[in-house]
């Protein structure tokens, strides 16, 4: 994944455009995701070897309908309108786009009327996905027909000349069964890239970058066990040395043994030194009778600002704050953050707490931010190839703010105890089970505040309630509840019951993310 030649996307709203960047980057070409707007003498200055027009809901005849520059047609780079992309080039060009009468959603054979060029190696009748509702009645002058579906004449055009390409299909989502093909003949053969952006490439210009950025100075990281942070304390650790300080400030909410665990890795499996901070009592202080989910998360927030600069101060003066800011945030934040005075990308708030209103203005740092060309499964390939294990590569999701937003109603030891000892049986079975790689999440919340009567032995018990939470999902942002077997149910629910003190009854969450949301709080 080294610096390499990029694909540029223009981003005309389309819920797919994130979508290209990584189909794109599988075929180990680097690309990036850019404003529609983006000027044709800026993408002449990236050295872009070739552009994608996304799609996007807009219709190219309303008035107001997003353009790019013109002079994108003419740069003589290769350009591939994706859906309305298509259809932009072909409006801009001369031919004419029209309402289609019925649309067309969903999977679509594709009937090839040429086999080379842009579909080499596409199969005749392949499914592509579809997604529009205007289509081409008219190409412009130049172009020709590539392929068709029964209800689309154009669904791939080429100019020949001039190397603009369009589709109406979607070649980047998955039910694309020749999308990737597609995607191949245009960054490889069209644009002429070579499979450049590698993880071993990525580490060593990575490497290269960070001693440049920081030079002889020093560097500080909030290390807190998941992968991002892991990785990103790897990548500093080689590229330079004991300038890195990492500091793990444990709140208290973390899983049963999980704090030890990871010291234990660091320090003596990768010897990469870790300040420990141990500030749950400061943290259970500050949740003394709160239960309102947004004040818990505020409280823990500002506490952790606190704790952290109280130690950046201890521990330095940094010049630099390591963060583990990853592409996807990138986009959504493009031109924010950045300090007027220097026009340096300064920290205005912490990631892994990314409900934390932001840094004090008097602990002001510039940031190390190496990860952030990456999606999420490149940085595990980089944990990976940097030699972190799979038990940091292949960790779930975990808050921020931890058990304390899994605790409903007040945090307490007590009520934190419980909680820990309930999830490390849910986590021994999930793994015992074979199932942990499968899901998304899977952990246990404590509903403190309803007890209910069972019996043990023969006495009456009256107690807490835990519910099992189980979920699959892609990215966090919709999930489904996980259909796990009855037989590990059954074991998790008998062991929780009867190992862990003030439960005696175990249910299941079976909500969705939309209606539910996977955290309870
Ligand atoms: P929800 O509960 O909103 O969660 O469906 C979506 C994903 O985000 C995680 N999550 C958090 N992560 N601080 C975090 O760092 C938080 O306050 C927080 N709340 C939810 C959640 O675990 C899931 O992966």
């Amino acid at each position: 994944m080294g610096s390499t030649p990029i694909i540029a996307i223009l981003d005309f709203g389309s819920q797919y455009s994130e979508l290209i960047a990584r189909r794109i980057r599988e075929t180990q070409v680097y690309s990036e995701v850019l404003p529609y707007t983006t000027p044709a003498t800026k993408l002449l200055a990236l050295g872009a070897k070739g552009i994608v027009l996304s799609g996007g809901p807009n219709s190219v005849y309303d008035a107001g309908a997003p353009h790019c520059d013109e002079q994108i047609w003419h740069l003589g780079i290769p350009v591939l309108g994706v859906c309305y992309g298509m259809q932009l080039m072909v409006q801009a060009l001369g031919g004419k786009v029209v309402k289609s009468e019925r649309g067309e959603y969903g999977r679509a054979p594709l009937t090839i009327d040429d086999p080379t060029d842009l579909l080499t190696n596409v199969e005749d009748g392949t499914t592509m996905w579809m997604s529009h509702g205007d289509a081409v009645e008219v190409l412009p002058p130049g172009f020709s027909r590539l392929a068709h579906t029964d209800n689309t004449p154009y669904a791939a055009i080429v100019h020949h000349g001039k190397r603009l390409y369009g589709v109406q299909f979607h070649p980047e989502v998955h039910h694309s069964v020749g999308g990737m093909a597609v995607i191949r003949n245009f960054v490889y053969h069209i644009c002429g890239c070579e499979p450049t952006w590698t993880t071993d490439a990525f580490i060593e210009e990575a490497i290269l970058d960070i001693r440049q950025q920081v030079g002889d100075k020093r560097v500080l990281l909030a290390l807190s066990g998941g992968v991002d942070s892991s990785t990103l304390a790897f990548l500093l650790h080689r590229a330079i040395g004991d300038r890195l300080t990492c500091v793990f400030i444990d709140q208290g909410f973390m899983r049963k043994h999980e704090p030890e665990r990871l010291l234990k890795l660091f320090e003596e499996q990768f010897h990469i030194p870790v300040e420990y901070v141990n500030a749950s009592e400061r943290f259970l202080a500050r949740l003394r009778g709160v239960t309102d989910p947004e004040e818990k998360r505020k409280r823990i927030g500002y506490e952790f600002i606190k704790v952290f600069e109280e130690e950046s101060q201890r521990l330095g003066p940094f010049d630099f704050l390591a963060q583990g800011t990853l592409y996807p945030d990138v986009i959504e934040s493009a031109g924010t953050n950045v300090d007027p005075a220097t026009g340096k990308r300064i920290a205005v708030k912490i990631k892994s707490h990314h409900n934390v209103g932001g840094l004090p203005p008097n602990l002001r740092f510039v940031l190390v931010e190496p990860l952030r060309k990456l999606f999420k499964d490149e940085v595990r390939k980089v944990g990976k190839a940097l030699g972190l294990p799979d038990e940091i590569v292949r960790r779930q999701p975990f808050p921020g703010p931890g058990l304390a937003i899994r605790i409903i109603g007040e945090v307490t030891p007590e009520r934190l105890e419980m909680l820990r000892e309930a999830d490390m049986i849910l986590r021994q079975e999930i793994n015992r089970s074979g199932l942990y790689n499968s899901l998304w999440q899977a952990f246990a919340v404590l509903l403190p505040t309803i007890r209910t009567v069972g019996v043990m032995g023969d006495k009456r018990t009256y107690a807490h309630p835990v519910v099992l939470r189980f979920v699959t999902s892609e990215d966090g942002m919709t999930a489904d509840w996980a259909k796990i077997p009855y037989s590990v149910l059954e074991t998790i629910s008998n062991r929780i019951v009867n190992e862990v003190p003030g439960i005696n009854r175990v249910v299941l969450d079976i909500t969705s993310k939309p209606p539910g949301t996977i955290e309870w709080e």
